[in-house]
């Protein structure tokens, strides 16, 4: 994993809201579980859970919470079972032991569309779009509730073209092809899907990745906007400045296992660094 040399200390707080605004209310998918001012409310709830892959066990044992208004970063090195985790949360796997609940409910059936009915959005680490679609097709693709509810075609185009401004500088056409986009655009075309619905749990698998800093900035601001209306967020980066910045808890995992969960006010980078690599770094 790399680490970055500059590291930005700085935290995410004071973003709280208590109310959906009436936009939100008409676009909103499921809606956030609950505003974040509920200490003990759980958007999402893994517990005990393991897969494995023949001989490969990607996750054992792994017991995870996140609240509502909150980030709950998942860090680890190359295949130590981060995206695995994304995808039982998301409901592309289901748990060979241990169970998947979102909003005090259990993910029932595991599917893609089970997940959805309850909230959760997802941007995975593969980008996922259709190429011979358009931006706004690939943007509305699998929101069937929230396109139901939209009034006309211009409303739905409208609010494409906001969320895709929210997080990028790109004048899309959004009648063109998503093939015909370089990949970055097609990645910020993966994130305005998971952002449309305003989700009870939003997904980010190295979602940075591909972002310019300015560009990876706006999509912070928006991630901020959505957590002040409740939504939980599950951040997956190999970036440590980002990881500072953004989390209110960090779980490290190794080979499957979850080593720790760090609270906010115990998240430093030599505490990260010393639970992703014990041997070469002492705290
Ligand atoms: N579909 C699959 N079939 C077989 N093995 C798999 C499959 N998916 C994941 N694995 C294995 O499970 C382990 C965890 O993989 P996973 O993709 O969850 O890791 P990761 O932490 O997301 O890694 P990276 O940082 O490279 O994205 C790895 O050993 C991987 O090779
Ligand atoms: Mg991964």
């Amino acid at each position: 994993m790399t680490t970055p040399t500059s590291l930005v200390r700085a935290t995410a707080r004071g973003r709280r809201a208590e109310v959906l605004t009436s936009d939100q209310q008409a676009f909103g998918g499921p809606g956030p579980a609950s505003p974040s001012g509920d200490a003990g409310a759980v958007a999402l709830a893994l517990d005990d859970v393991r897969v494995a892959f023949g001989n490969t066990v990607a996750l054992d044992g792994v017991s995870f919470r996140c609240r509502p208004g909150t980030v709950h970063t998942v860090l680890g090195e190359n295949g130590s079972g981060k995206s695995t985790l994304v995808k039982l949360v998301s409901g592309v796997l289901a748990p060979q032991r241990g169970a998947v609940s979102i909003g005090g409910q259990p993910l029932a059936p595991c599917t893609p569309w089970g997940a959805g009915k309850l909230g959760v959005a997802t941007v995975f680490q593969e980008v996922l779009v259709a190429p011979t679609l358009s931006v706004e097709e690939n943007v509305l693709l699998g929101q069937d509730r929230w396109t139901r509810r939209a009034q006309s075609r211009a409303v739905r185009r409208a609010r494409v073209a906001e969320v895709l401004s929210e997080i990028s500088t790109h004048p899309f056409d959004v009648t063109g092809p998503v093939g015909g986009l370089e990949l970055v655009h097609q990645h910020q075309v993966a994130i305005a899907r998971a952002l449309l619905t305003d989700p009870a749990v939003l997904v980010l698998d190295e979602s940075t990745a591909a972002l310019d800093v300015s560009e990876r900035d706006l999509l912070f601001d928006a991630v901020r906007r959505r957590m002040a209306q409740g939504t939980a967020v599950i951040f997956v980066s190999h970036r440590l400045d980002e990881v500072l910045t953004l989390s209110d808890e960090v779980s490290v995992l190794s080979s499957g296992r979850k080593v720790a969960t760090l609270g906010h006010g115990d998240i430093t980078e030599d505490r990260l660094l010393h639970l992703l690599n014990p041997e070469h770094h002492t705290p």
